[in-house]
């Protein structure tokens, strides 16, 4: 890291890394939530009401997600929460092949520090990223792969953005899906055991 940069545990307090996103961010977002959740959602990066309020996901797509999250029985305080790149590019455009390399290093940090059971990957940006290959998401959401992030192996679990979701409803059931096989891969909320819901019975 050079003097322009600075890390607080897993906040990145100052980065000049990419000139363009610098210019149209008004702040950096970091990743929210414990800091040993077991699941870790990674998004693409900010958008307007990131960059305004300081948090991922809390525009239309974190109401998504949250009514997601609650579906499996979680709620959003018990996920970690991040994105691919921390700064908001302009008119929300896709972060570019260089900012996602630049940012690289700060996610790869929180990962390693967090050592999850499984990071869902919300999109295709995210997706392509952490398995470092081109991803039908549509197609592939809900399927698991293992990869090596630093080393150390990950459960990458791939899933559609929320967003999605908003525009094709039919998206809706694969999210859904994929976040309750979240849930059960890390034996959190609803997925946390076939054991306490026979214990009903
Ligand atoms: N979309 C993302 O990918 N990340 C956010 O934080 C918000 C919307």
């Amino acid at each position: 890291m050079d003097e322009s940069e600075a890390m607080d545990g897993l906040c990145v307090t100052e980065c000049t890394r990419c000139p363009k996103l610098v210019d149209s961010r008004s702040r950096i977002v970091n990743g929210v939530g414990p800091e040993d959740a077991d699941l870790l959602f990674v998004g693409e990066g900010p958008g307007a009401n990131e960059d305004e309020q300081g948090e991922p996901f809390v525009g239309r797509s974190g109401t998504v997600l949250d009514d997601g999250l609650r579906t499996v029985g979680l709620d959003r305080t018990d996920v970690r929460i991040t994105n691919c790149v921390r700064c908001r590019p302009p008119e929300n455009r896709d972060p570019t092949k260089d900012e996602l390399a630049n940012c690289r290093s700060y996610l790869e940090t929180e990962i390693e520090r967090l050592d999850p059971d499984v990071i869902v990957t919300l999109g295709k940006v995210p997706s392509e990223h952490l398995l470092e290959r081109s991803v039908a998401v549509t197609k592939e959401a809900g399927s698991l792969e293992e990869v090596r992030i630093n080393g150390m192996p990950q459960r990458v679990l791939l899933c559609v953005h929320p967003a999605a979701t908003l525009y094709d409803r039919s998206q809706e059931e694969t999210f859904e899906n994929a976040l309750e096989r979240a849930a059960e891969l890390a034996d959190v909320g609803d997925g946390d055991s076939g054991q306490t819901r026979l214990d009903g019975f």
